[in-house]
């Protein structure tokens, strides 16, 4: 029998690898008279979940760009729909090396926090975009469980993580000092993990701990893998805020030690330092290279908040009617990715809405408070 462009299609839509190899072999050329041919089996290849298909074929010369009637990014944007990630992070890859009108960059990423809720779903994202993701977990065992799972799902290999615990200013400067040796390369970091607090709870600095966590580790960050960033730029900096920073405040007296502690008010209260620490960073920084901009992701279905107490039970009851994770993660993956907001700085997002900020954070002299005492601290 000698190779038959038909049955070849016949083939690739069973997977059977070794029956298109045989085609092949016999001269079938995969991209025949109309490029849209082929585009048709790997669409169809896509829709099946014959995913290794996909990839043999495209090893073997398939162009998924294809014009006549498809554009260059169908193919993505159907296995994108289908859920695919494996084929999207596939054909990801072939466009970014195919495509040299295009400069598309692959980006190193550092994110907190992209060991569940929304970061687990910025991670997968970032993954099937061909990027990679380094994800601080506190619990190795389950931050590497994660990491094979998402290589798994997405088929990109490029995750890893590196242990770090966001609570103490210590845990900070240990992990910012293991970032900077093994991770020289970063060029975008995602601020994202975070707390919402049911109950008054101190660490080991005496902090309170959304304080610590939600707005002092992020900080940390910030200006301890500056030079790291600006070394690698364009770099960005994202901070996942929430639009709840509006409903916070600062008494200096009494935030950091969770002295005024009230649930909602504490969690507003260390996303309202956050968005100061954003302002602030975002004039120090301006015209390095670098740049910030703070987000709020929605109103998101996680475990954010969950505990037995009273407030989190009533809460759980409204979580089923909010938005999923994978939603979530759309305004950040933006923010850190976006050709439009290359050199955009010093913004606040709500989703992917540009707001402005409320007076009370833009205070300069607010700011100079937080900013003297969070010195104090980290210079214990
Ligand atoms: N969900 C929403 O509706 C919503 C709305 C606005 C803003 N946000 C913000 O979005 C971000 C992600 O929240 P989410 O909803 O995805 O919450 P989540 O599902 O509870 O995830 C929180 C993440 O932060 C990590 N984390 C907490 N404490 C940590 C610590 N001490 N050290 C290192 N990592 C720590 C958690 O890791 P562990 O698994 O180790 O705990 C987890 O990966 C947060 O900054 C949150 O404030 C969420």
């Amino acid at each position: 029998m000698g190779g038959d462009w038909k049955e070849m299609f016949n083939a690739a839509s069973d997977g059977d690898i070794e029956l298109v190899r045989y085609h092949l072999k016999m001269g079938v050329d995969l991209n025949y008279q109309h490029p849209e041919y082929m585009t048709s089996v790997l669409i169809e290849c896509i829709r099946l979940g014959k995913t290794e298909m996909v990839k043999f074929l495209l090893e073997n010369g398939a162009d998924p760009s294809a014009t006549e009637g498809f554009g260059s990014t169908t193919t993505l944007s159907i296995a994108k729909s289908e859920k695919n990630h494996q084929a999207v992070h596939l054909l990801n890859s072939y466009l970014m090396k195919n495509n040299s009108n295009e400069s598309i960059r692959i980006n190193k990423v550092l994110l907190t926090g992209g060991n569940r809720g929304i970061g687990k779903a910025i991670a997968q994202k970032l993954l099937e975009e061909s990027h990679e993701v380094i994800i601080v977990c506190r619990r190795e065992t389950e931050g590497k469980a994660v990491a094979e799972e998402l290589k798994y799902t997405t088929g990109n290999p490029k995750v890893s993580i590196i242990q770090g615990d966001l609570s103490s200013i210590q845990k900070c400067k240990t992990l910012i000092e293991k970032i900077k040796s093994e991770h020289s390369g970063i060029n975008i970091l995602i601020n994202n993990a975070g707390v919402w607090m049911m109950e008054k709870k101190l660490n080991e600095d005496g902090l309170e701990m959304s304080f610590m966590i939600n707005y002092l580790a992020p900080h940390m960050l910030c200006q301890g893998l500056f030079p790291v960033l600006k070394n690698n730029q364009p770099a960005r900096i994202v901070n996942v805020n929430s639009g709840l920073y509006l409903k916070g405040g600062l008494d200096i007296e009494k935030t950091p030690y969770g002295l005024d502690f009230g649930s909602i008010k504490t969690y507003a209260s260390s996303k309202f330092c956050s968005m100061m620490s954003s302002i602030d960073f975002a004039k120090e920084i301006e015209g390095s290279g670098v740049t910030i901009n703070a987000v709020h992701p929605g109103v998101i279905n996680t475990g954010l908040g969950d505990s037995p107490k009273f407030l989190s039970k009533v809460v759980s009851l409204f979580k089923r009617f909010w938005k999923s994770p994978e939603y979530g993660a759309a305004a950040p993956t933006w923010l850190a990715l976006s050709e439009e907001l290359e050199g955009v700085n010093g913004n606040y997002y709500n989703e992917k809405e540009k707001n402005e900020y409320i007076d009370e954070v833009k205070n300069e002299k607010l700011r100079e408070t937080l900013r003297i005492k969070t010195k104090e601290f980290l210079n214990k």
